[in-house]
């Protein structure tokens, strides 16, 4: 496996895909683990990442020792290039001013990272390589036992490598996709010289994960809140293939989901998987305590904390039905929650609060299961599809934990949430329906979270002879590849036209639809 070392690079995930890609396992990890843990963790490989290094202390963040005492290939990448040079030896420039963008990178010499990749010759017969720079900061001297691997005009020393030791550095970012060959280094290095063989998959994991959660639980009772979204579901579904009747789902319906997702649920696990799942009534709970309160932080602390309470209750229930009680909580928590809550050097600001559960496996005193913990999104998905679960359930949007509770602008009542419901699903029905003919997917397909918001304002309208005095909804669809940075989606006018028109006549109450048409940032997706 090979090991990342993470210096805050808002790009460094993507160093890891581009190695899972080429079916090697790796992990990223904080830059300053302890000598002792890259000893254990025994890399067969090191990559040193990028980083935001803007201030003077970035400017100090170095990798450990261990890195250059293990014996094994090394790559470094932008400020992981830097503090390579800078800790065996070499020169860099410190500057605030930054380039970012397209950059031709001419290979020089022959280093086993490049030959034979190149984008194309120069009429010298110079391979050039077309890349993506993000620099400011660059090495102006190489360390002793480094030779020159590439350069542009702006920055001389744009690579360097030492074959002996098998070390390796570039300034530019092959894990971007702009760098048109960055995938075909990466696995170049992985592969052919840290000598991964490659042959991590999808099916051989499951098998791996069964035979782990097995060994894992043993005979002990485990229970997983359901919430119907992807990654609790494949983890319900991985699990229940390991342990069958030894889980037990709990599915909690605070009555702001979406239109018929709890029979759906319900159908999916307890009708066609045969778990024990126990469905969970407690609308009039959550909508209780939720009445009066507009602030949206209030709210998601509110249904975070009815969702323990409850959640809580049923455990506590299951032990007395003469079961031997759970030892142990399942969530489906995937990689990049993992990365995002680790520590790594990235300092990232809460925007909005996303934790929908905390706190529950100290209070229950249960020991945490999370089989996905290693996974990608794609890769949790591609895993459900070899699971059985249906294509639709497996790339469906993102549902927030508090679901239509951020929604319903301001007080959530549940008038309101029977009108957004059924506007909703008229929303999500045309989108599947309708294909795209440029690219023959579904517009669903086509954006990455589409949803409709219930603004609780009324505005006057005409239907028929009278007049009328309802509400008014906003049709959000967006399209992102990261949830990070967003654009609104240039959904086509007939499809909107026939979503509009279904849901004034349809949904008695609301006779005004409108369209967001704001990006992030500044807006966030949601409206709350
Ligand atoms: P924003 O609105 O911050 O959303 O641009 C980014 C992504 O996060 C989801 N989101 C949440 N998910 N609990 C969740 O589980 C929350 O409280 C929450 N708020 C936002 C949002 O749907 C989008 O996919």
């Amino acid at each position: 496996k090979i090991l990342i070392l993470d210096f805050g690079s808002q790009v460094t995930q993507l160093i890891a895909r581009r190695v899972r890609e080429a079916h090697v396992y790796c992990e990223i990890h904080p830059n300053d683990v302890s000598d002792d843990f890259i000893k254990t963790f025994a890399p067969k490989a090191i990559i040193l990442s990028g980083s935001h290094a803007s201030t003077y202390e970035d400017h100090q963040l170095r990798a450990p020792q261990a890195v250059w005492d293990a014996g094994v290939p090394v790559l470094g990448i932008c400020y992981g290039m830097q503090t390579m040079a800078v800790q065996l030896g070499g020169k860099v420039e410190w500057s605030d001013h930054r380039e970012f963008g397209y950059a031709e990178v001419r290979a020089r010499g022959h280093t086993k990272l490049f030959d034979g990749i190149e984008d194309f010759a120069t009429a010298e017969g110079h391979g050039m390589l077309k890349v993506w720079m993000s620099h400011g900061d660059k090495v102006t001297e190489l360390p002793p036992g480094f030779k020159l691997m590439a350069s542009t005009p702006s920055c001389p020393i744009a690579g360097m490598a030492n074959e002996d030791k098998r070390y390796y550095a570039v300034q530019f970012h092959p894990e971007v996709t702009h760098t048109l060959q960055g995938a075909a280094m990466l696995t170049r290095f992985v592969r052919d010289i840290a000598g991964c063989r490659g042959d991590w998959i999808m099916g051989d994991y499951i098998a791996e994960a069964v035979a782990h959660i097995r060994a894992q639980v043993g005979d002990e009772e485990v229970i997983l809140g359901l919430s119907g979204g992807v990654d609790s579901s494949v983890a319900a579904a991985l699990i229940h293939r390991a342990i069958g009747d030894q889980l037990t789902c709990v599915f909690v319906d605070h009555g702001l989901l979406r239109l018929n997702e709890g029979a759906m649920v319900m159908e999916m696990f307890a009708g066609r998987l045969h778990a024990k799942v126990v469905h969970v009534e407690a609308a009039e709970q959550f909508l209780g305590h939720l009445k009066g309160v507009t602030d949206p932080e209030q709210k998601r602390k509110i249904i975070g904390r009815e969702f323990v309470e409850v959640f809580q209750a049923e455990a506590a229930k299951l032990k007395g039905d003469g079961n031997k009680g759970a030892k142990w909580l399942a969530q489906g928590t995937i990689y990049p929650d993992v990365v995002e809550s680790g520590g790594t050097a990235s300092k990232k600001a809460t925007i909005k609060s996303h934790h929908n559960v905390g706190g529950l496996p100290e209070t229950l005193g249960l020991k945490l299961l999370e089989p996905l913990r290693e996974l990608f999104k794609d890769e949790v998905r591609e895993l459900g599809v070899a699971l059985g679960l249906p294509h639709d359930m497996v790339y469906r949007h993102p549902f927030p934990g508090p679901g239509l509770g951020v929604r319903i602008l301001g007080e959530v009542k549940p008038e309101f949430a029977e009108l957004l419901k059924r506007a909703d699903h008229i929303f999500i029905e045309e989108l599947r329906k309708t294909v795209d003919e440029a690219t023959g997917k579904t517009w669903y397909d086509l954006t990455s979270q589409a949803f409709t918001v219930f603004l609780p304002v009324k505005s006057v309208g005409v239907m028929g002879d009278g007049r009328t005095y309802d509400y008014v909804v906003a049709l959000r669809a967006v399209q992102t590849s990261d949830f990070m940075t967003a654009d609104w989606a240039e959904l086509p006018y007939a499809l909107l036209k026939k979503v509009s028109s279904r849901i004034i006549n349809e949904v008695r109450g609301i006779n005004r639809v409108t369209y967001d048409v704001s990006s992030k940032p500044p807006a966030t997706i949601e409206w709350e």
